[in-house]
């Protein structure tokens, strides 16, 4: 059932490709190079008056948000405001019939989620489920359903459904920005060629397995280490290090660049590991200067960048891994994958029970 692989987690993390692949299946028009979304019932004059997007989740499928909200937001230019489900009830939130409330759950049957669509539905919103379970109790609640076609996922720590979220957080996007007008014709079919080739990317990807293993083992003697980024690295890395968290129980905090010497830096200290995302070109340079910073304290950084960047990095970090190139906003696609390994091989090497870590349930239905 473990298809060869030792850990549920180990194999799903290997059936990315196949799930981006699926989950792009006849959604994608190949003779207009457009995104179609034949069941949904948001009209096009509906999808033109949404005025602020709410995204509610919990936990993986939050950090799945945090990406794909950035993305709808420069795609569409509507605001977006990310929501914990369990505290998006409880503060009153300000929801108007123009308001698209986006609830995303791989399992669909998460009761924080539920309540929060639920919340959403009172107030008057159309409530947008992304979910990988299609008879669940939010797929069944909500006002449209866009299903990520990752398959079960087994393992507690969520990887091929994270991702088939963010690949449907992009088709939506296009999906919406074409019908707003907020993107040309030949701009979304641009990212569209970008998508079809991610599947090939992780692959290529996986067959790195190795080199994050070692690095896996090194971490494992470590009590604590940080992850740092900008922008969409940002949300990918508070991803790596729950993933992290999660599965190894290696404490570890996820930074937002740019903001650890507003506190956080008296933290860093001689030899403790720092995992420093820089994959976002725009931005590239400021995250340098904080990877400086942090080297200047004794940390031991690795980057996570595309091949371009490698030899530039290399002069001011101490490892480098190297992913493939894609569009930025895509880039989470790739640059979580790593991540995902050298938290399971982090939690391997620690003897823990990757599938089943302490404490945690696939989905869990009390508030
Ligand atoms: C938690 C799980 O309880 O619920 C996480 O342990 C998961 O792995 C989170 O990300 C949300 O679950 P779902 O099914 O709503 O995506």
């Amino acid at each position: 059932e473990k298809g060869g692989f030792d850990h549920f987690m180990l194999k799903e993390i290997h059936e990315q490709p196949k799930a981006y692949r699926d989950t792009m299946l006849g959604r994608i028009d190949e003779k207009t190079h457009k995104v179609v979304f034949p069941n949904l019932n948001m009209t096009p004059e509906y999808i033109r008056s949404i005025r602020q997007i709410h995204i509610v989740a919990c936990g993986t499928a939050y950090h799945a948000g945090l990406v794909g909200g950035s993305v709808i937001e420069q795609l569409i230019r509507v605001p977006v405001s990310f929501e914990v489900a369990s505290e998006y009830r409880y503060r009153n939130p300000i929801i108007t019939p123009d308001t698209l409330v986006i609830v995303v759950s791989q399992s669909g049957e998460t009761a924080d989620t539920l309540a929060g669509l639920r919340e959403a539905q009172a107030n008057g919103a159309h409530v947008l489920a992304i979910t990988n379970v299609v008879g669940s109790s939010i797929a069944r609640d909500a006002n449209d359903v866009i299903a990520t076609l990752a398959g079960p996922e087994i393992a507690v720590a969520s990887t091929k459904a994270y991702t088939s979220q963010i690949i449907a957080f992009n088709l939506l996007g296009l999906y919406m920005a074409d019908i707003r007008g907020t993107m040309e014709a030949s701009e979304i079919a641009h990212v569209i060629a970008a998508m079809q080739s991610l599947p090939e990317q992780v692959e290529s990807l996986l067959a790195q397995s190795e080199s994050i293993k070692a690095y896996a083992e090194h971490i494992s003697k470590h009590e604590h280490l940080f992850f740092i980024g900008r922008g969409l690295d940002y949300a990918v890395a508070m991803e790596g290090s729950l993933k992290l968290k999660e599965i190894s129980y290696i404490h570890s905090e996820a930074y937002a660049a740019g903001e650890l010497k507003h506190g956080t830096l008296a933290l860093i200290e001689e030899g403790i590991p720092v995992i420093a995302l820089a994959t976002q070109d725009a931005l590239l340079e400021k995250t340098v200067s904080n990877i400086k910073e942090v080297k200047a304290r004794g940390a031991e950084v690795m980057a996570i960048t595309y091949e371009e960047h490698v030899a530039d990095l290399m002069r001011s970090v101490d490892q480098v891994f190297a992913i493939p190139k894609t569009l930025p906003l895509l880039m989470p696609a790739l640059s979580v994958v790593p991540l995902q390994l050298l938290a399971y091989y982090a939690s391997l090497a620690l003897g823990h029970d990757v599938d089943k870590p302490r404490n945690l349930a696939k989905s869990v239905t009390v508030e």
